[in-house]
């Protein structure tokens, strides 16, 4: 499962990509407004600290802006993917743009039906949106499911990006259940590493080396 990060912040992208282990990011509109920043300017600076696909989301509502929309920020750089919103004007949107071979990241999905019509209009990704559903009383998890088994069923390419991801139980899910990309908050995934009995036995075990360590161990020092 690939991973994104779910952030339009540099320092969280640049710390994220020096682990090596981020392919990719993901904006919304309500993350870049907390930059204070020029939204183009932002993408751009994004793509170029990340080898990979960069979603930026079009705010147009119908069909011609969105597409106008869209075809400016797709020229920003080669890695931008358009992020369309998960309506029946998006879906039109969506279509026309994989028929012009442009990238697109279909959003705010919050059901299986929704994530058919997507995958039929041709988007390259489908966002459902797993916190926001367990938020209003649903099983956000249990709608990735459905997702992984209707694209399976049918063989579509559309890839299944957990979204809206809160805990690092939601990415082991998400990986048990065949997501193809997870887009984390830079919090969520920094703990993903972090387990309190890792921290405890590391201790342990340079607390028992320092007691030694001139006599096992001096080609280790200086
Ligand atoms: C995905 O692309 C969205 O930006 C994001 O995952 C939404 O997460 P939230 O529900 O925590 O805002």
């Amino acid at each position: 499962m690939e991973i994104f990060l779910d952030t339009a912040n540099l320092d969280e992208i640049r710390a994220g990509v020096a682990m090596g282990l981020v392919d990719g990011v993901t904006t919304n509109p309500s993350l870049v407004s907390k930059e204070n920043c020029s939204f183009r300017e932002r993408v751009v600076e994004i793509c170029e600290i990340v080898e990979g696909p960069v979603s930026a989301e079009v705010v147009a509502t119908d069909f011609d802006g969105m597409l106008k929309q869209a075809h400016v920020i797709a020229a920003w750089h080669k890695h931008v993917v358009v992020k369309i919103p998960l309506i029946p004007e998006g879906l039109k949107a969506i279509r026309r743009l994989s028929e012009e071979g442009i990238r697109t990241n279909c959003t705010l999905c919050f059901s299986a039906a929704q994530a058919y019509l997507a995958a039929k209009a041709g988007a390259t990704y489908i966002s459902p949106f797993a916190g926001r559903l367990d938020d209003a009383g649903h099983d956000g998890l249990e709608l990735i499911e459905e997702i992984r088994n209707v694209y399976d069923n049918y063989g579509y390419e559309t890839k299944i990006l957990a979204a809206s991801l809160r805990h690092p139980m939601h990415v082991k899910e998400a990986l048990m259940l065949g997501a193809d990309v997870a887009t984390l908050p830079y919090g969520v995934f920094t703990q993903l590493a972090k387990h309190p009995l890792t921290d405890l036995g590391l201790e342990r075990f340079l607390a028992d080396w320092e007691k030694v360590k001139d006599k096992v161990g001096p080609e280790l020092e200086g």
